[in-house]
């Protein structure tokens, strides 16, 4: 029997919608065919945006959308994708399978796309291989109400209202593909190009400088102390990876030792958002920069058979676990993660929706998405799970992972991830500072590689979970192997 405390009266950071964020990039069939298949498309859209991903995304309330990439962000020129889409250029995508990339997807359909699923746009300036009056422009034209180039520009495209943009990063992997920069150098080149990432009128930019990648504390340091005042936020890539060396490991074909070495790899994040937080911290006695997780999820080989250049994988109740873990600990830590966003939103690495043609599925991801929905916007509270030690000698993890909120309407939430491959577990649940009267929960569950296909899309999905009851001091729960659970005590 586990012993789990959770005390709503410690009530701590406020768990920011935009945790739940994701990232959409020119890769692939994430934007092309995934998103966007124009107006002209046989499966049903608006305005070009296909209305089954569109509704989906709105399901899982996504708060905020980081767009054109990635390291194809540091080769974007954006003018390149404004105006009339016969006369805009059609180029190589060099970094991605070098297709044709015929810009027909630009600022003012990413504007499109973010007003209809109602969430933030996010959008990532090229200072690898842009110019700063080139950055300066685009802020012009997506945010300036008034008689300007820019402003005059976006109107002659059909849009006379300035568009509201809150976030604004400065480069993208800045540190390897966005330039091949020394920290040093990436900082004052930050420094002089977020001057003129200008506010107009009442937007108001919060502006991201591009972070470390996994455990470079060095760059988080040098950055931070030469460029911190210039900052709101600075962002941190990390990957779960299973292999190493030549193959990154099969999506769907692993063993129970990868199992265990993907959940390892995936705890890493807890110490890196604590280390680059404290980090941050040091030069920031305010508390006035934020980390920005703004690409994680799992890299695995592609799925046999497809563009390797197309990163696209399949995604199993593994990837549900590391859904589930990643963002506990992002909860857990949002005193400092004001943001993040899963890499990517659909058909490219841990995406939380494949596309086929005009068939479309929801992955194990996206469900998780669904059943921490919950956690948007509220207080997290304190808690702690006793543990013990699972998995391999190189690869021992907890057996279980938590985070608890409370919501406006007083409701806590709670959501669980059994890391266990074959045990179930029995767990005493004290709450403090709340009675429960009411229980309703949601589990995932399956065989570690269980996942959805185009012909059997709803293999996973959750269901209404009922092993837990209201005890003395709080509840009791069952939770079984390989599982993610949410759980709503009113
Ligand atoms: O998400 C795929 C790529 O991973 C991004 O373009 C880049 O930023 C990172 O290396």
């Amino acid at each position: 029997m586990a012993k789990y405390v959770i005390n709503t009266l410690n009530r701590k950071s406020k768990i920011n919608r935009e945790i739940y964020g994701h990232f959409s990039e020119h890769l692939g069939r994430c934007i092309y065919e995934g998103i966007y298949v124009g107006e002209d498309s046989s499966i049903p859209n608006t305005n070009g945006m296909r209305n089954d991903v569109v509704e989906a995304l709105k399901k899982i309330k996504i708060p905020v959308l980081r767009w054109p990439g990635g390291c194809f962000a540091d080769e974007y020129h954006w003018m390149d994708g404004i105006g009339p889409k016969e006369q805009r250029k059609k180029m190589i995508n060099t970094h991605w399978g070098g297709v044709v990339e015929d810009n027909s997807f630009g600022t003012d359909e990413f504007m499109e796309l973010c007003r209809q699923l109602d969430c933030e746009p996010y959008v990532n300036g090229n200072l690898g291989s842009g110019t700063v009056k080139e950055m300066q422009d685009w802020i012009e034209y997506m945010t300036f109400d008034g008689i300007s180039p820019m402003a005059e520009l976006r109107a002659k495209n059909g849009r006379k209202e300035p568009y509201k943009l809150k976030y604004f990063c400065v480069g993208n992997e800045n540190w390897g593909c966005g330039g091949n920069m020394r920290p040093e150098f990436y900082a004052d080149m930050y420094r002089r190009y977020q001057t003129y990432v200008r506010n107009y009128g009442d937007n108001k930019i919060y502006k991201i400088a591009c972070g470390p990648n996994s455990d470079d504390y060095n760059w988080t340091e040098t950055l931070v102390k030469i460029a911190g005042r210039f900052m709101d936020a600075l962002s941190l890539h990390y990957y779960t990876v299973p292999g190493i060396w030549k193959s990154k490991g099969s999506a769907t074909n692993f063993t129970e030792e990868e199992w265990y070495i993907t959940l390892f790899k995936t705890l890493k994040m807890d110490e890196l958002v604590t280390r680059h937080g404290a980090i941050i911290r040091r030069y920031d006695p305010d508390n006035r920069i934020g980390l920005i997780v703004d690409e994680w999820g799992t890299w695995y080989d592609v799925e046999p058979g497809t563009n390797p250049g197309f990163l696209y994988q399949q995604n199993t109740m593994r990837d549900a676990l590391v859904a589930g873990i990643n963002l506990n600990i992002f909860n857990k830590h949002s005193d400092i993660v004001v943001m993040a966003n899963i890499a990517q939103t659909v058909n490219v690495l841990q995406a939380v929706i494949l596309t086929e043609g005009e068939k479309m599925l929801l992955t194990p991801t996206y469900h998780v998405f669904d059943m921490y929905k919950e956690h948007q916007d509220a207080e997290l509270v304190e808690s702690f799970i006793e543990t013990k030690t699972i998995g391999t000698d190189k690869n021992a993890v907890p057996n279980l992972h938590e985070s608890a909120s409370v919501d406006a309407d007083g409701k806590l939430h709670i959501t669980l991830c059994n890391l266990s491959l074959d045990e179930s577990y029995r767990i005493e649940t004290e709450i403090i500072g709340k009675k429960p009267e009411n229980l309703s929960g949601r589990i995932l569950t399956g065989k570690m590689n269980a996942h959805n296909t185009f012909d059997s899309p709803e293999n996973v999905k959750p269901v209404a979970f009922d092993k837990m009851s209201i005890a003395q001091n709080g509840l009791d729960i069952e939770i079984p192997p390989v599982s993610v659970v949410s759980i709503t005590v009113e």
